[in-house]
């Protein structure tokens, strides 16, 4: 459902800023009015600076026509003030500011607007390889790409959740080669109880595997042969490589149910999906000149960028062999992305390594006239996690490290954080709080991070109650969730717009009335770390408002006021945490 939402008063404040514009000086009608926060004022306004230089008058002055060209008659703005050079202080009414806590409490929305109503968004997420175990890498791109799949939602996008599983390949050929040529190995005995079992199962197999694939040139052709069978077909292979993908489904379905992400198997589209779609691709790109022959490969040259020998960089659209690969699968998947879902907007949320990759396809798709300046298109591109010794996170024996064993590790930690501050919990509220605020913990420290940053993955300060942690924010959001229901519930009681407001009050709103606008930023710019760092300044002005202002103690009608504050920060910061995918308990 579509909503205008409420007008943001910064928002409004530009447009009164705009009109004076238009009114003083006609000519530069089309100014931007340059309107922010600030500390020696509700807003200011730099607009004058660069319109005095156009105009070829003093800025000050200039400033002194805007500031009253100002219309004040609807009582918004309070007052304009012309300071230094020529800036606006400008100060909002408390009963604009009162009124905007009534009506953002009043929808249902908060009065946010949906601005990417009915836009198509392809989000490309998770994405881990069948077979082999979802690692730490995998970590990040599924929680960036689940928070941008929900910010996106709620900014009334159609978003399509893809998981492109690489779940195809000449690897699978050895793999089944070697589980038919191993009767003993646990993939033929019931040893395998659970899923996560199975799946450390076929990692060691496919490790196997490949290590008789590289000593031993007889296993090597054989386990050739069984790709050719498999991409013909045969009907054996088939229903091996297809018991290999479910399992492997499963042990993903398990971790993308413990970390709460929105995926689910409907959203499975891997490199097999594309199959009999790379033929069609390759003659398109070859009809149409993008794609030539190179020794009797097909390959894609770019015009734009050069590899590191100094050549055109190259994407592989199909091999000598007649084979497909990583290249081939995600030119087919771009088309269809584009032609059959008609995406108005494509991201790829992978590690940074595969840029280039992403680069090369995204130009060979706009040379072939699939990608269009009508279609947005980005690579949501992730630094690498880091241990404690600053490299790479590995296991203590050089081992990639198991994504269960990490969360279970930050659950654990954060067990005995919450059990410490909170004796009264009992074992089984206990349990379901350190679940969520482990988790949290684990995706706040990830998204809170500026996503192309590399970061070290610290389980002790991830889960803090003091700084910037997702258990910080849980802890706020808690806190004012006791306090409304001491309040005696969750009605929005009526706010009084005639109290005089205080600074701390004034500040908490403010915040408030800026969700909208971060969650257009996070869509711009893909980066949900901003939408991190506006939760966690909003608890602090919480915490501020909360030291300086009495609520439940407070005499009426200011109590209403701040209870209908209160209201408002709660489900902001319990819809914020939500959109990054993190739990908002309302006891800890
Ligand atoms: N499976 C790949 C990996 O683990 C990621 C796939 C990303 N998506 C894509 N369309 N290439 O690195």
């Amino acid at each position: 459902m579509s909503s205008a939402g409420v007008v943001p008063l910064l928002g409004r404040v530009a447009t009164a800023v705009s009109e004076a514009i238009a009114r003083v000086r006609p000519e530069t009608a089309d100014a931007d009015p340059v309107v922010r926060r600030s500390d020696r004022a509700d807003y200011q306004s730099n607009a004058a600076l660069p319109l005095a230089k156009r105009v070829g008058m003093p800025p000050a002055q200039l400033g002194a026509d805007i500031a009253s060209g100002i219309d004040r008659t609807d009582g918004v703005i309070a007052d304009v003030q012309v300071s230094g050079p020529g800036f606006l202080n400008i100060n909002l009414s408390d009963s604009a500011v009162w009124t905007a806590v009534a009506e953002r409490g009043a929808d249902e929305r908060l009065g946010i607007p949906t601005t990417e109503d009915g836009r198509r968004v392809v989000i490309d997420y998770s994405a881990p390889n069948v077979a082999k175990e979802m690692h730490v890498g995998h970590l990040r791109t599924t929680i960036i790409g689940d928070s941008l799949a929900r910010v996106f939602g709620f900014l009334g996008a159609d978003v399509i959740r893809a998981n492109h599983l690489g779940d195809w390949g000449t690897q699978f050929g050895m793999l089944i080669q070697y589980i038919d040529e191993h009767p003993e190995s646990p993939w033929h005995t019931d040893e395998l109880d659970d899923e996560t079992s199975s799946v450390s199962a076929l990692d060691s197999l496919y490790k196997a595997a490949r290590a008789q694939f590289d000593a031993d040139s007889g296993f090597a052709d054989r386990a050739r042969n069984r790709v050719v069978a498999l991409q013909a077909g045969d009907p054996d292979t088939v229903a091996r490589w297809r018991e290999i993908v479910a399992e492997s489904e499963k042990a993903f379905g398990a971790i993308y149910d413990r970390l709460g992400v929105l995926l689910t198997p409907d959203d499975y589209a891997g490199e097999s999906f594309y199959n009999d779609q790379l033929a069609d691709t390759v003659t398109e790109l070859v009809d149409k000149g993008v794609a030539v022959d190179s020794e009797g490969a097909i390959v894609v040259l770019s015009e734009q960028v050069n590899g590191p020998d100094d050549k055109p960089a190259v994407l592989m659209a199909r091999k000598r062999d007649g084979g497909y690969g990583y290249d081939s699968t995600d030119l087919a998947t771009i088309r269809y992305r584009i032609a059959t879902l008609h995406a108005d907007r494509l991201l790829y949320v992978t590690d940074s390594r595969q840029s280039l990759h992403f680069q090369l396809i995204f130009e060979a798709a706009r040379r072939v006239g699939w990608l269009t300046d009508a279609i947005q298109v980005d690579h949501v591109a992730y630094g690498t996690i880091l241990g404690p010794d600053g490299k790479p996170f590995k296991t203590r024996a050089g081992g990639t490290v198991r994504l269960m064993d990490l969360l279970d590790e930050a659950v654990a930690r954060v067990r005995a954080v919450v059990a410490e501050k909170n004796p009264d919990l009992s074992p089984a509220e206990l349990d379901t709080i350190a679940e969520q605020a482990g988790i949290g913990a684990v995706k706040y420290a990830d998204l809170s991070t500026s996503r192309v940053k590399d970061y070290t993955f610290d389980a002790v300060r991830m889960t803090s109650l003091n700084g910037n942690t997702g258990v910080y924010l849980q802890y706020a959001h808690a806190r004012v969730c006791s306090i409304l229901r001491k309040a005696g519930g969750g009605v929005q009681p009526t706010v009084d717009i005639g109290v005089p407001m205080e600074p701390a009050e004034r500040e908490l709103v403010l915040a408030l009335d800026g969700y909208g606008s971060v969650l257009d930023e996070v869509a711009e710019t893909l980066e949900p770390h901003r939408l991190a760092g506006y939760l966690y300044d909003l608890a602090r002005a919480y915490t501020a408002f909360y030291d300086s202002c009495p609520v439940l103690t407070a005499d009426e009608p200011i109590r209403s006021n701040r209870i209908a504050l209160c209201r408002l920060t709660a489900r902001t910061l319990g819809l914020g945490l939500g959109q990054l995918g993190i739990a908002a308990p309302q006891r800890m």
